[in-house]
């Protein structure tokens, strides 16, 4: 079998890794974006965001002049055997999922398989309900084209498990693959598209492919993210059982049951609080969808308030340490959702500004090394940002330490006398050693009494 030539219509972190990784690997790849500014950008050899890895299979892509860029699914289309579908599916003001993006393209993907000669597979990448595949996708498809699934053209659905920052690596070096798929031709195109992708991976590493309907696949995706989203609400739940008796340390608890092989320690982090993009968005996509189906998930309603209401937590712990936040100067360390990435989305950091403001807080500076310009889009001016750790200590009477930052885990106890005003530690991402900053300063940490 030939390199299939591929086309990928979005150029979001999926998007672009996905088509930068089958370029450098030699696949000829055309990817689509109505943003004309990141189009010239990525035809340039330049990446419009920051992501790990990014920029060196980009140039590689550049230089072997296989990545193209344009507004143009009709062209696309033509020009390739394969198209992906990685478009955004946001949450709306609802709660619920936005398909709106989805349903554009599929009708575009439709128009141009009207004029396409040759056998055509799109594959879903983009994170979408159960029966989206078929019902949406899939009808668009063959009302725009006048064609039918199975015979003209091929569709499957293959969920991404992305993480922000690692995408490039997990791009590469999947645990799994899986497809879901209309018909048998479908699914088979797709799997040998990545034993050519993969052949030397495949070769020395398990990676099982799993091939499934199109809305077990669609219903993989979700179960994925909310099953994590829960192991860490069941982690927080356990981190506030543990503040009720004196000795126990919650980190020591997990890693006792993450010893267990059915159970295993990722994701079972007691903190802050779930953000990104993903798993809000998720765990309530799914789980309005499912009370419009007349289910309601008792399950996944307690995995989002855990979540909400570990900043109104973190706050308590402040006030039962402070007395009285009101007139202090207070210091947020680390805004975006997660270390290693600029991402605010669904932040714990906007949730506990939030909770201090509620409780009337006047004085917030924040600092992190490398949100503040997409943290002051999100929290415009309800504090004050800093640009060094220092800046945001001083004066300050109680510091948040909410993203797990490299350059915050080596602060010292010594650091923090020598800048705050008064040093009170609330530590959200158990990043410090409790014991040798107990002895030094007033310092609290979720799940320890
Ligand atoms: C996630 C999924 O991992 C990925 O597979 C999916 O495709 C997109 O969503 P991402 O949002 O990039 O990826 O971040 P992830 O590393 O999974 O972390 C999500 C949130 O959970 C972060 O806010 C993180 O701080 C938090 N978390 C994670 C914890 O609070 N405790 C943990 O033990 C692990």
């Amino acid at each position: 079998m030939d390199k299939p030539r591929i086309s990928i219509a979005g150029c979001g972190f999926v998007g672009l890794v996905s088509a930068a990784a089958f370029a450098s690997r030699g696949f000829n790849v055309i990817a689509t974006t109505i943003n004309k500014k990141e189009a010239n950008l990525i035809n340039s050899g330049q990446s419009p965001f920051y992501e790990n890895g990014l920029d060196e299979i980009l140039k590689k892509a550049h230089e072997l002049k296989n990545l193209r860029v344009t507004a143009d699914n009709y062209e696309a289309v033509q020009n390739t055997d394969i198209t992906f579908i990685s478009v955004g599916t946001p949450m709306k003001e609802d709660k619920s999922i936005d398909l709106s993006y989805i349903d554009n393209v599929s009708k575009q993907l439709g128009k141009a398989l009207k004029d396409k000669e040759s056998y055509h597979l799109i594959v879903d990448r983009s994170t979408i309900l159960p029966g989206t595949s078929r019902n949406l996708i899939g009808v668009n498809l063959v009302e725009n084209s006048g064609k039918s699934i199975g015979k003209d053209f091929g569709l499957c659905m293959q969920p991404e498990f992305l993480a922000e920052g690692k995408s490039v690596e997990n791009t590469f070096y999947p645990d799994r693959i899986i497809i879901g798929e209309y018909d048998k031709k479908s699914g088979d195109t797709l799997e040998n598209t990545y034993q050519l992708f993969y052949k030397e991976y495949f070769s020395q590493n398990e990676c099982p492919i799993h091939r499934i309907s199109l809305e077990s696949a669609e219903l993989v995706k979700y179960a994925n993210n909310c099953f994590l989203a829960t192991k860490v609400s069941f982690a927080n739940e356990f981190a506030n059982f543990a503040e009720l008796i004196p000795n126990v340390d919650i980190k020591q608890v997990m890693e006792g049951i993450g010893l267990d092989y059915r159970i295993n320690s990722r994701f079972l982090g007691a903190g802050a609080g779930f953000g990104g993009s993903c798993f809000s968005k998720d765990v309530n996509a799914i789980k309005n969808w499912a009370s419009q189906n007349n289910y309601d998930s008792k399950i996944l309603k307690a995995v989002l308030e855990i979540n909400d209401d570990q900043a109104i937590h973190i706050v308590n712990i402040a006030e039962k340490l402070l007395k009285d936040l009101t007139k202090k100067k207070i210091t947020i360390l680390g805004l975006s959702f997660k270390a290693g990435t600029s991402d605010m989305r669904e932040a714990p950091s906007i949730r506990v500004i939030k909770e201090l403001i509620k409780r009337n807080v006047g004085n917030i500076v924040g600092y992190d090394p490398k949100a503040i310009n997409e943290a002051k889009e999100y929290l415009k001016d309800s504090i004050v940002y800093v640009n060094s750790t220092k800046d945001a200590l001083k004066d300050s009477e109680c510091v948040f330490i909410l993203t797990e930052w490299e350059e915050f885990k080596n602060l010292s106890p010594e650091f923090f006398i020598k800048h705050m005003k008064t040093p009170n530690v609330i530590d959200g991402r158990k990043i410090y050693d409790y014991i040798d900053f107990n002895k030094k300063l007033n310092f609290k940490t979720i799940g320890l009494k």
